[in-house]
């Protein structure tokens, strides 16, 4: 097995991770909803992963799926080379569940038509029932509004179908036969169809049988033993940087083999005002982590002078925290295990060959290169969750919510929210009006809505009147942006008295800036950090 392979599999779960008695499985055929559904899925306690559309049956198959879910797709059916169901998951009994594309793929393999609509439906429709006994309408009312987003539509159903559901445009919009196999024209995993959470429910509880026992505490219980086995009597090392992800993965692998796992805790002088010290309390006081605290803020801040470029900033981070921690490492001695916290929406970003040719806008670092450089083997018991169930997971653990619900923070830290060279002194002043700004997004209850919330020092000097004197100071810019999962983010309408009260206290609390301004700009164009 090549390093490549242990980061990014292509097959889907392994099963040494933790056990699964049901799931669902999502096949994918190119939807920018499959996540979505997994998601929606697993917040109605089922497991569900997301398989590509030509994954091996063998291995699916290890998952014991109850059902399976056809994703949407950019393809037409009817052009060549066109993904399709695989014959043993089309005929395997299980019910199938196929929307939008995944139910024109169901319509063209079974023996029915499928040709381009000659109204694209976008948008809102109305669903209207043909048929109320289905199970999968259980509880719903006999017409309710859904989500379209289609050129091609079913012409002619399948032999052994019948249509359920109509709209305008969509002669089928639902069609089932009696086997348990269905298809959707319309998009239940979406918001805009209100109805559609309700819809896979009814799916997952009335068509596939399903017990719905994914829960956190199943996963923490399931995961132990899992570590233990993978572990066995050897030495983890844990990159912790107080985060979520890392803080809840080393606190389940402490559960699970306690001192044998070392964490490791690099204070780069980065990080926000009294984050370290309050971090380092947390994991001590509540996880009884095993934790090795290196200052290294000195070595950063030399490392970085005269740097402005922020690509280069960033790789000299990054490999800077490589060499400490591998130092530490060795200090530690006879290490076999890297922990890291990669989530389920890191290991679907770095599935597929579309994604090695992507353009690099960033270069994030996290623990990256580690793994190849030391030659240990990964531990990653998150790498199935999405961040939502990280945090419940890290509940459970009974990690205190402040540390749970901690907005993300960029590996680099503040040098990528300082424009042009990094200095301590430059770093004290961003400190102190970020601090300004999290404790009033705090105090107007804000911390959980936003996904990201901070002040960036411009490098810009501006010229302001304090008293009878002209100033000449700092200018910082305020950020605050909602967003999923990062990928697109939108500003926040902060309310005018909470942006009122951050400028005020900054100005007046620290004495280098003279100016604030709000950041309005959306991802993209923008990004969310301004480096
Ligand atoms: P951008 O600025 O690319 O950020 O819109 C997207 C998300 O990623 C975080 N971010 C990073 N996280 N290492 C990280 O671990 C990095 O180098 C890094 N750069 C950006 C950013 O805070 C946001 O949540």
């Amino acid at each position: 097995m090549t390093q490549s392979d242990k980061i990014a599999p292509q097959k889907p779960h392994d099963e040494s991770l933790f056990s699964i008695s049901e799931s669902i499985v999502v096949v994918d055929f190119g939807s920018q909803y499959s996540l979505l559904i997994a998601r929606r899925i697993r917040e109605l306690k089922v497991y569900c992963e997301v398989i590509p559309y030509n994954a091996s049956f063998d291995e699916v198959m290890k998952l014991n799926p109850k059902g399976f879910i056809l994703s949407g797709g950019p393809a037409s059916v009817y052009e060549t080379g066109a993904p399709l169901i695989s014959e043993e998951i089309l005929h395997s009994g299980i019910p199938i569940l196929g929307i939008c594309y995944g139910m024109q793929a169901l319509a063209h393999q079974l023996g029915g038509e499928v040709e381009p609509g000659e109204i694209r439906e976008y948008g809102h429709a109305d669903l209207r029932r043909t048929d109320d006994e289905m199970a999968l309408f259980r509880d719903l009312p006999h017409s309710t509004p859904v989500w379209m987003s289609h050129g091609d539509r079913v012409s002619k159903i399948p032999p052994g179908f019948k249509v359920r559901a109509v709209t305008d445009a969509s002669p089928t919009a639902v069609m089932s036969n009696d086997s348990g196999v269905i298809g959707l024209q319309f998009h239940p995993e979406v918001a805009h169809t209100p109805m559609g959470k309700k819809l896979l429910e009814n799916f997952l509880f009335e068509v596939c049988n399903c017990e719905g026992d994914w829960t956190p505490q199943n996963f923490v219980d399931s995961s132990i033993e899992a570590i233990r086995a993978q572990v066995g009597t050897g030495r983890v090392v844990c990159a912790l940087s107080g985060g979520v992800d890392s803080s809840v993965a080393a606190t389940l692998i402490h559960k699970a083999i306690g001192s044998q796992q070392t964490c490791i805790f690099v204070n780069n002088g980065l990080l926000r005002k009294d984050e370290a010290e309050e971090v380092l309390l947390t994991y001590k006081q509540n996880a009884q982590l095993n934790v090795r605290d290196v200052d290294a803020a000195e070595l950063f801040f030399g490392a970085l002078t005269n740097v402005t470029e922020p690509e280069e900033k960033r790789k000299i981070i990054g490999e800077k925290f490589i060499n400490i921690f591998e130092a530490e490492a060795d200090l530690i001695g006879d290490v076999d295990f890297l922990a890291q916290g990669t989530t389920y929406p890191d290991v679907i970003e770095s599935r597929g060959p579309e994604n090695t040719t992507s353009a690099v806008i960033k270069s994030h670092h996290n623990v990256g290169g580690l793994p190849e450089k030391m030659e240990l083997d990964l531990v990653e018991p998150l790498r199935y969750l999405f961040k939502d169930e990280v945090r419940e997971v890290g509940i459970t653990l009974g990690l205190p919510p402040a540390m749970v619900w901690r907005q993300p923070f960029p590996g680099p830290g503040l040098a990528v929210r300082i424009i042009g060279e990094v200095t301590s002194e430059k770093v004290r002043i961003l400190q102190s009006a970020d601090a300004i700004v999290t404790e009033e997004i705090e105090n107007a209850g804000l911390t959980r809505e936003v996904w990201q919330s901070f002040a960036v020092l411009s490098g810009d000097l501006t010229v302001g009147v304090q008293g009878d004197f002209r100033t000449y100071g700092h200018l910082i810019a305020i950020r605050a942006v909602a967003s999923e999962d990062a990928m697109t983010a939108d500003w926040v309408r902060l309310p005018y008295e909470v942006l009122e009260r951050m400028s005020g206290r900054i100005v007046n609390e620290v004495n280098e800036v003279n100016r604030v301004v709000y950041d309005i700009t959306s991802k993209p164009p923008g990004t969310i950090e301004w480096e």
